[in-house]
């Protein structure tokens, strides 16, 4: 049985006010099996760590270095993500793809990384608008997930968004026929690789609120969400996790 989870990406957004939203979020009685996740900005996260304590909440980095450590200004290791409190890491976000250049084989070394320092890697793939009307969807996310996940990958230590380069932040989502397409296309190639494949989760972002949640959820395939504008305050998140 794959845990539901409801993951927030706060983005470039967020000060040590803003830690009045986890705190919010740990009093909201979560169903059982549905866990949550919140990636704040490198500078919130051990603060946001030390908050939650032993509330179930997990908190996560939105990036890191493929290398351990070294001569890498502004850059932070996977090590350090782990020794600040955070138990997973963002990774090949497509805004990261876009403003940074990271490729899959960039994408894959830092999921490496992310393993080897314990945390759990939340892999994002997705293709832009004109791939999709390309109809080429279905064959870019699947080549994003094969390269961008390492071999050691497994439902222990990876969990894979499916986000729609075109869908986030717009307003815009896929019809839930094309989520669930793309879904069982991205299980199905995981099955080929992962003897685990079924217990990977597979996350699906791009404009999700709490208006359009549910629908979502009840695609098959679809394990919960990674929300980016609707995770910025308990009052928006609560929804979507409540529908889960
Ligand atoms: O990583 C989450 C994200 O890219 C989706 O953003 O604002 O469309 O929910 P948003």
């Amino acid at each position: 049985m794959r845990r539901k989870l409801a993951a927030g990406n706060w983005k470039m957004n967020g000060t040590p006010d803003s830690l009045a939203e986890i705190e919010a979020l740990m009093r909201m009685q979560a169903a059982p099996g549905v866990e949550i996740l919140i990636c704040p900005p490198a500078t919130l996260i051990a603060q946001a760590a030390a908050r939650v304590g032993d509330h179930p909440i997990a908190i996560g980095g939105q990036d890191c270095h493929p290398k351990a450590q070294g001569a890498h200004t502004g850059d932070l290791s996977a090590a350090m993500l782990a020794a600040a409190g955070a138990t997973h890491v963002i990774l090949g976000h497509s805004e990261r793809r876009a403003d940074h250049g990271e490729s899959d084989a960039l994408v894959r070394a830092k999921a490496e990384a992310a393993h080897a320092a314990g945390l759990i890697a939340v892999i994002c793939v997705g293709e832009t608008l004109e791939e999709r009307e390309d109809g080429r969807a279905e064959q870019v996310v699947t080549r994003q997930q094969a390269g961008s996940l390492p071999d050691g990958a497994s439902a222990a230590n990876t969990i894979v968004a499916y986000e729609p380069v075109w869908a986030i932040g717009t307003g815009k989502v896929p019809g839930t026929d094309d989520i669930g397409a793309i879904h069982g296309a991205m299980r199905a190639a995981l099955a080929e690789r992962f003897e685990d494949a079924d217990e990977m989760r597979l996350l699906y972002g791009g404009s999700v609120k709490g208006s359009n949640a549910a629908e979502i959820f009840a695609v098959a395939d679809v394990d919960g969400a990674l929300v980016g504008g609707a995770s910025l305050t308990a009052q928006d998140f609560s929804p979507i996790v409540a529908a889960l």
